[in-house]
């Protein structure tokens, strides 16, 4: 069935009134387009979970800085209403930038020390407006479950954060990451990489692999994990930002070796002028090549 699309805040609450009068529960997805199989997963799970899978889809201007792609972040929409109807949304919201930013406005959502490290360190006031858009998607549509991919593994945490801090009745759900078989993460800036930059991106996802495999032999010295991730790096045409094991939950660092907790590797590397972020929970996580 195709799903309703609307474009206010009011015909968001108009349909949360039926479906609430029904007796049914919501589960939303927040997309910024360009949807592609990982946002599908999060569709699909969302109405395994729920009676019906909200999807909204906004490029935020707030999330991006000066120097980066907002006006090229692609928006193919004719093809995202499609994969939204094929995942099972029942309502997808197409806001305006006046709708969730009305004339003069001028509040924003800051998360402390969570979001200040590794994209925060790398993309100044990211964090800042993912979490104010979020936070008014977590108004709009509370209470809700809410479904967020662990590919963006600090911006789950954040957003966890958030919904915490400020009492929101929200459920949030991570989602882990959807790969190509070869590796690659999904991301809707795939489209940009060149086969040679694509080639350099499965860098990323083999250098995950191979600190991986460090752990499930037994290497607990967080500097080996990071050193075992970064020759593998090396050995690709690709500008790494950063390669940083943090604890999974908190997302402070470790001092030497990792002890019982869930610790996760992050990596940011630039392969082109493309941007591309990746990460694995190291002996939970599956991998290509990593038993
Ligand atoms: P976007 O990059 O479109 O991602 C939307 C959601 O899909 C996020 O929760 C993201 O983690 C998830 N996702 C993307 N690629 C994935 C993959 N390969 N596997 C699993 N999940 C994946 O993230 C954003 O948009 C924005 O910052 C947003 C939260 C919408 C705020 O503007």
């Amino acid at each position: 069935m195709k799903p309703v699309v609307v474009r206010t805040a009011a015909e968001v609450r108009a349909h949360l009134e039926r479906v609430r009068s029904r007796g049914s529960s919501v589960a939303v997805v927040p997309t910024m387009g360009a949807l592609h199989a990982g946002h599908q997963a999060l569709v699909r799970r969302a109405r395994e979970l729920c009676d019906e899978a909200l999807l909204t889809i906004f490029v935020n201007p707030t999330q991006f800085g000066p120097n980066e792609d907002f006006e090229k972040y692609p928006r193919p929409l004719e093809a995202d209403l499609a994969r939204a109807e094929e995942a099972g949304a029942t309502l997808v919201f197409l806001p305006q930038k006046s709708e969730m930013y009305a004339p003069g406005d001028q509040t924003r959502v800051s998360v402390g020390r969570l979001a200040e490290g590794l994209c925060g360190a790398s993309r100044p006031g990211h964090f800042v407006g993912v979490a104010t858009i979020v936070t008014k998607f977590f108004a709009l549509f509370a209470p809700a479950t809410f479904l967020f991919g662990q590919k963006d593994y600090q911006q789950l945490k954040v957003l966890e954060r958030v919904a915490r801090d400020l009492l929101l009745p929200v459920r949030i759900v991570p989602h882990p990451i959807v790969r190509e078989a070869d590796g690659l993460a999904l991301s809707s800036r795939n489209v940009y990489l060149s086969a040679a930059e694509r080639q350099a991106g499965l860098g990323i996802s083999a250098a995950l692999a191979a600190a991986s495999r460090a752990y499930a032999s037994g290497e607990r010295q967080s500097a080996a994990l990071v050193a075992r991730a970064s020759e593998v790096l090396r050995d690709h045409a690709l500008s790494v930002e950063y390669v940083e094991l943090r604890h999974a939950d908190t997302l402070e660092s470790f001092e030497s070796a990792v002890g019982a907790e869930p610790c996760v590797l992050l990596i940011a590397a630039r392969s082109g002028t493309t941007r591309l972020i990746d990460n694995a929970i190291l002996g939970q996580d599956r991998l290509p090549g990593v038993a």
